[in-house]
């Protein structure tokens, strides 16, 4: 009973629940679908259909719905096979390149100048690397120009003349080439429309981006105050097999120091190689001299 009791309080003081207690407070970067979700001018928009929605006599509910889009609607996942025959089609993204940590360059004070033309720049990203460090291997990387506040307003969002004429900001093709030039970073996404600034102009970053398998996430939904570092993205694209796209959740999950790791972080390495080392010698007393 005392060795259950102590192999129970060892479990606590060594096991990952610190780690677990840090994902306390996701972040959705989701827009909803609705008929308002931006959609291109090729593209089925998103469409809800009731199919079902009723009390039965009984009175137990049934309702359900049938829904129509297109892939690139709304907040949506872009795979490189979009743009490039030989990239991965969204089925085949590794969960590591979904599942990954997350990094965001902040153009607030930009924009705020430059409006529908501010653009990211290879200094924007270098200067991030300057302040925060190293990008590591599997970084999804959100690009925040603020313009998630206009998206209830098409116009301007879209900055649109016309169809052909749309204007927000955008990644600039020296800035993708900075980059995929990294080899870590799996996934860009910005709070605009299109990776591009004006996408019927020209898709030259995102094919940057696509051509060398790094996949592109449009209409993301980045709240004004979002962390620049040490958070982790889940990239959830419905799982459409040889798609080139698909609607997207992502959710963010930062991590924050709490208080409740006091205990592991304040014991010194030594202590858990002295209390694994007594509980190897304990367990192997109880099972084997014993018997
Ligand atoms: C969108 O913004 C424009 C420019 O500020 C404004 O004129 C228009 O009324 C707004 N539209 C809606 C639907 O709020
Ligand atoms: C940016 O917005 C301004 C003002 O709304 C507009 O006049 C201009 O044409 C837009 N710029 C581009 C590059 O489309
Ligand atoms: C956690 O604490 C460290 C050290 O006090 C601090 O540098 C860091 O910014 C904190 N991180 C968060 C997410 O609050």
């Amino acid at each position: 009973m005392n060795f259950v009791l102590f192999l129970a309080v060892l479990m606590f003081l060594e096991s990952d629940a610190i780690k677990l207690l840090k994902l306390a407070n996701p972040i959705d970067l989701t827009w909803s679908f609705t008929s308002n979700s931006f959609y291109t001018k090729n593209t089925h928009p998103f469409l809800l259909t009731k199919q079902t929605s009723r009390l039965s006599e009984d009175g137990t509910w049934y309702a359900q719905n049938e829904f129509c889009t297109g892939e690139h609607v709304g907040t949506h996942f872009n795979a490189p096979y979009h743009r490039n025959r030989q990239g991965y089609k969204v089925h085949e993204i590794p969960l590591k390149h979904l599942i990954a940590h997350g990094i965001k360059v902040d153009l607030r004070l930009q924009t705020k100048r430059l409006k529908n033309k501010s653009v990211l720049l290879p200094q924007h990203l270098e200067k991030w690397v300057r302040t925060h460090g190293p990008i590591q291997q599997y970084t999804v990387l959100l690009v925040q120009f603020h313009w998630s506040q206009y998206y209830n307003n098409k116009t301007l969002y879209l900055g649109a003349k016309n169809d052909y004429e749309l204007s927000f900001p955008g990644i600039s093709k020296s800035a993708a080439e900075w980059i995929v030039k990294t080899k870590k970073i799996v996934g860009v996404g910005v709070d605009t429309a299109a990776v591009d600034k004006g996408i019927y102009n020209s898709e030259i970053s995102k094919k940057i981006l696509l051509d060398n398998n790094v996949y592109v996430l449009e209409n993301l939904n980045i709240p004004a105050k979002f962390p620049d570092d040490n958070f982790a993205l889940y990239v959830l694209p419905m799982k459409i097999f040889d798609g080139t796209g698909a609607p997207l959740r992502i959710i963010a999950v930062p991590e924050e120091n709490v208080t409740k790791g006091v205990i592991i972080a304040v014991v010194p390495w030594y202590t858990h190689v002295v209390v694994l080392t007594i509980s190897c010698l304990w367990f192997y007393v109880q099972v084997f001299l014993r018997n």
